[in-house]
């Protein structure tokens, strides 16, 4: 790729960008939110037009006019925000679009061979009828990559194809990427996880606002150099911890069950000015325990207090009335309204605070918006444009941004970094210690271990549903924490 330049309104996303990968090279593609690396690979996959510059593959010009154009030219390609559709089963997915027919038949055998072979090659162990409506996000995404994988391309594109997996699964698709570069495959990889692009990228081409910002030989793919390259300074190192002491409990919750585990029995307490980190394979029940404290899905069984006083959570509106509030995972699904303006999605739930006789006062509302999206860093022309327009990290930073002001009491955070890069991850780290610095109670679900391990007073580990363990951070290190959250016969 070569020159490539686009431009949308208020925003220069791309500026005579180039890129080239070889057969059999990884190629991680780097740089904060907003860098443009999503659009450039975009562009690459046919489902947005440069302003100008050149596609070559293989010596050919190309142009990849829209998705269907560039799979025939061999380019498959991993979406950032999931692509799988919720009204298909496994199958249906894994085949979309290049559906096996026999006699003018859609040939199902076939489709389920397929799609079999391909779970496994990612490690997935699921029949191909299950619907996809029933899989938890981190499946969703295997099955994004099994999809991709199954079209056996030439050139593979992975946006983030790790942000919501843990380390077992990551370790995994990691080892699949070995696998099609030694068969030749041209790979470009986007990840904020610097470790990953380490361990398994040649080169590495860093982005900064829309232009090329430099380019890493495998030698030189440190964490440091990485930052430097991408941030263009060096960041603060305010981050060192300084140990807190925990007030009263807030909540405690005793023996928790919910719909997919109804065995697995859930117990722990959360502190005021405690930050708890919340740790576990896929399927262990994280999202479903935190899904039922915050009445998305309330628990079967169990007991959960607030301040002492027993609560039945069952609905969401019951736990925001006790300011109890849950920062979702899957933010396209939860938490984003995606066809209304960055300052709408903010002031969403806030917008009690900023009436004055009975009217929505525009000026405080753009005002209080605009602080809590630069408070983030949130990359945009204008808190008016539509939050569907944003980045993927920078969607993630209004999210966050819209709960922040409501003075919580305890606060729920599930993958709050998913796709968020270093920069920013380190701002929401600081708001996660302002909260507990107010005395909020703050869990944090995560399945990046580095954050667990540097963020959390204390780590709770999660089973089948119940917690098998809490560790106060003295003791915590990835092998204390996986002893736990594996199981052993
Ligand atoms: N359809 C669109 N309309 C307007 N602006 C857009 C559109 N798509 C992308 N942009 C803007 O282009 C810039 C680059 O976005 P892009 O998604 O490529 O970033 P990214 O590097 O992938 O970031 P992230 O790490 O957050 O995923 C951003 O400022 C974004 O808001
Ligand atoms: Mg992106």
């Amino acid at each position: 790729m070569s020159g490539i330049s686009k431009r949308y309104p208020g925003v220069v996303a791309l500026n005579d960008v180039s890129l080239t990968v070889m057969p059999g090279e990884v190629v991680a593609l780097l740089g904060e939110n907003g860098a443009g690396k999503s659009t450039m690979m975009k562009i690459l996959g046919g489902v947005v037009q440069p302003d100008s510059g050149v596609v070559t593959i293989g010596g050919t010009p190309a142009k990849p006019a829209s998705p269907a154009a560039a799979s025939k030219l061999g380019i498959a390609f991993v979406h950032q925000e999931l692509s799988v559709l919720d009204n298909l089963d496994v199958a249906g997915n894994i085949n979309l679009g290049r559906e096996p027919s026999k006699l003018g038949m859609l040939d199902v055998p076939a489709m389920h061979a397929i799609a079999s072979k391909a779970t496994k090659r990612v490690g997935l162990d699921i029949h191909p009828t299950t619907p996809l409506s029933n899989l938890p996000i981190a499946h969703r995404q295997l099955i994004e990559i099994a999809r991709a994988l199954a079209q056996d391309a030439k050139i593979l594109i992975l946006d983030e194809p790790t942000s919501s997996l843990t380390p077992t699964e990551t370790a995994t698709l990691l080892d699949l990427i070995r696998e099609l570069k030694s068969q030749g495959v041209a790979i470009v990889y986007i990840t904020h996880r610097l470790g990953e692009v380490t361990a398994v990228a040649d080169r590495a081409v860093v982005l900064r606002d829309g232009h090329n910002a430099g380019e890493l030989a495998k030698t030189e793919l440190t964490h440091d150099r990485m930052v430097a390259t991408m941030v263009g300074r060096n960041i603060s190192g305010d981050n060192s911890y300084v140990p807190r002491t925990p007030g009263e409990v807030i909540l405690d919750v005793k023996d928790l069950t919910t719909l997919r585990h109804p065995m697995g029995k859930a117990s722990f307490t959360l502190r005021a000015g405690e930050i708890v980190g919340m740790a576990g394979l896929v399927g262990a029940g994280r999202t479903e325990l935190a899904e039922a404290l915050f009445g998305i899905t309330p628990a079967v069984t169990g007991t959960i207090s607030l301040s002492g006083i027993p609560l039945s959570i069952t609905s969401a509106q019951v736990a925001i009335a006790n300011r109890l509030y849950l920062v979702p995972e899957d933010r396209r699904h939860h938490g984003l309204v995606v066809s209304l303006s960055i300052r709408e999605n903010i002031s969403l739930p806030d917008l009690a605070n900023m009436q004055s006789g009975g009217l929505v006062n525009r000026a405080k509302e753009a005002r209080v918006t605009q602080e809590r999206a630069n408070a983030l860093t949130v990359k945009a022309p204008s808190v008016e444009m539509a939050a569907a327009n944003l980045s993927g990290g920078n969607q993630q930073k209004v999210v966050l941004a819209r709960w922040l002001a409501l003075s919580p009491k305890v606060m729920i955070f599930d993958e709050p970094t998913r796709g968020i890069d270093v920069g920013a991850k380190d701002e929401i780290y600081k708001l996660i210690r302002a909260l507990a610095a107010d005395d909020v109670a703050v869990l944090v679900i995560s399945s990046d271990m580095e954050e667990v391990l540097r963020i959390s007073d204390r780590v709770l580990v999660l089973r089948n549903g119940e917690v098998t363990g809490s560790i106060p951070r003295c003791d915590a290190t990835e092998e204390s924490i996986l002893r736990l959250a594996v199981h052993h016969d």
